[in-house]
């Protein structure tokens, strides 16, 4: 390719970039000064914990790259899940901008054929049997309108859930979450009848874990508590935890027939795993398993627009004399408009086949860094979300060791999310070539073997 052709392509000049970055070690420079957007920000926006201070200012996002305001270009493996088709894919953008010029909203009571066409996508995309859809504006608010159906349908107000999970931060979101590091007694109290069980996956801080015996220890509260309740509304889970973190193959129809024994509704929430990232439009389809509601968002607005959707099953369309969501956005053309182009562009372009595909590349070329590398334990993968637990080998801090990684890796120029613990994730968007793929691994293995080092000095 000559260089008029790469200038034409913003992506593949992207990439050139980011190639000569990675390899002459000119990364994203943590040691300097903030820039000045990163201090600016401190003063404007509400401090928080965790996204605060912002490691760097970004200023342009395209394909699988981010560009920082000093013109590093990151590959992004961390995404917040929301970019499977990623960044201004050239099909969202036009439509969007069509949608905007002629018909961006439209108040509540009325409707529009755009977000009948994006709920009618759904339904026939749920391998389910019949289903009703909701959209809103956020993951959060959409755990908020499950929980509200199915405490009206069921007449009940538990709902369980695992202790270390997440499902966002809204109060009723918050309640199902399960991070001792989310609670606070300065947040108030949360929602009655929010119970909690063992999961199917580690608990944050649980080193080495045997799966098995995790999922059976699970299955067991889960049985203790709907016995010993007797009225629980919903189980809410992750199907695949985001992670990722993939139960054994029996955990899901056991657990099934537990909710259908007790006549408590599963509610899966596919908000990071869901629409192909695993390989699978949605997680549920690893397993034999079928849920009363699934729960999509993020990847779903395409990582442009905030959109995230409830389906449930017809037989919940119970709730006619109530008001559940009643969200301002509820029938955005905007939203429905992104929701139905993403899900034809996954559709379009084979993402869901292709996370399967080079997730198996993926997934060997980190177990074969891993197999040379003791810093890098259990390594674990579901379609094109990958992720490894870090041990370090001097005996040291496995926590401080994951953080140095992920420094070194944004050094380098790949961009991971903070690590839970001494777990990393690689998040890969769908839309993304298989040797980039290679690249970034060898680039994160670099970035272990140079933690490592400065762990040993
Ligand atoms: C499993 C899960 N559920 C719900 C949410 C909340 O989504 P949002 O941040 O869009 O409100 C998240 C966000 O990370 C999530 O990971």
């Amino acid at each position: 390719m000559n260089d008029t052709s790469l200038r034409s392509d913003p992506v593949a000049e992207l990439r050139r970039n980011w190639r000569l970055q990675h390899r002459d070690g000119s990364g994203a420079d943590l040691a300097g000064a903030p820039s000045p957007t990163v201090r600016q920000d401190a003063d404007a926006i509400l401090r928080q914990a965790g996204t605060n201070p912002p490691l760097l200012a970004i200023r342009a996002a395209s394909g699988p790259f981010l560009v920082s305001v000093a013109n590093q270009v990151l590959l992004d493996l961390h995404g917040n899940n929301c970019h499977h088709i990623g960044y201004s894919h050239p099909g969202l953008t036009a439509a969007l901008s069509q949608q905007m010029r002629e018909m961006p909203f439209v108040p509540r009571g009325l409707t529009n054929r755009e977000v009948v066409e994006a709920a009618e996508k759904l339904q026939a995309a749920w391998p389910y049997g019949p289903a009703v859809v909701a959209f809103v504006p956020g993951g959060s608010a959409a755990v908020e309108l499950a929980i509200m159906l199915c405490r009206a349908h069921t007449g009940r107000y538990k709902l369980v859930s695992f202790y270390g999970a997440y499902h966002g931060r809204s109060a009723g979101a918050l309640s199902l979450g399960g991070r001792v590091r989310d609670r606070s007694p300065r947040l108030g109290p949360l929602l009655p009848g929010a119970l909690h069980v063992r999961p199917f996956y580690p608990l944050p801080g649980e080193g080495a874990f045997d799966a098995e015996a995790a999922a059976r220890r699970s299955l067991e509260d889960l049985a203790c508590c709907f016995e010993q309740e007797g009225d629980v509304a919903a189980l809410f889970a992750e199907p695949i935890r985001n992670g990722p973190f993939v139960p054994p193959a029996w955990y899901w129809p056991e657990a099934r027939a537990l909710c259908s024994r007790y006549g408590v509704l599963l509610v899966c929430d596919e908000i990071p795993t869901g629409l192909g990232k695993t390989g699978r439009l949605f997680a549920t389809e690893h397993f034999d398993v079928r849920p009363d509601i699934t729960l999509v968002g993020k990847a779903l607005g395409g990582s442009i627009i905030p959109v995230a959707a409830v389906i449930a099953a017809a037989a919940l369309n119970s709730t006619a004399d109530l008001n559940l969501g009643y969200f301002t956005y509820e029938r955005s053309p905007m939203m429905a408009k992104a929701a139905t182009v993403v899900l034809e562009i996954i559709a379009a372009e084979g993402l869901v086949a292709r996370a399967a595909e080079l997730g198996r590349v993926a997934l060997d070329r980190l177990r074969a860094a891993a197999a040379v590398r003791p810093a890098l334990a259990e390594i674990r993968g579901a379609g094109l979300m990958l992720g490894a637990r870090v041990c370090d080998p001097a005996g040291g801090n496995h926590d401080e060791l994951a953080r140095r990684i992920v420094r070194e890796c944004l050094c380098r120029g790949l961009l991971l999310q903070s690590p839970m613990g001494a777990r990393l994730m690689l998040s890969f968007p769908l839309r993304i070539d298989q040797d980039l793929v290679e690249e970034a691994i060898d680039v994160f293995a670099a970035a272990v073997d140079a933690a490592a080092a400065a762990a040993d000095e």
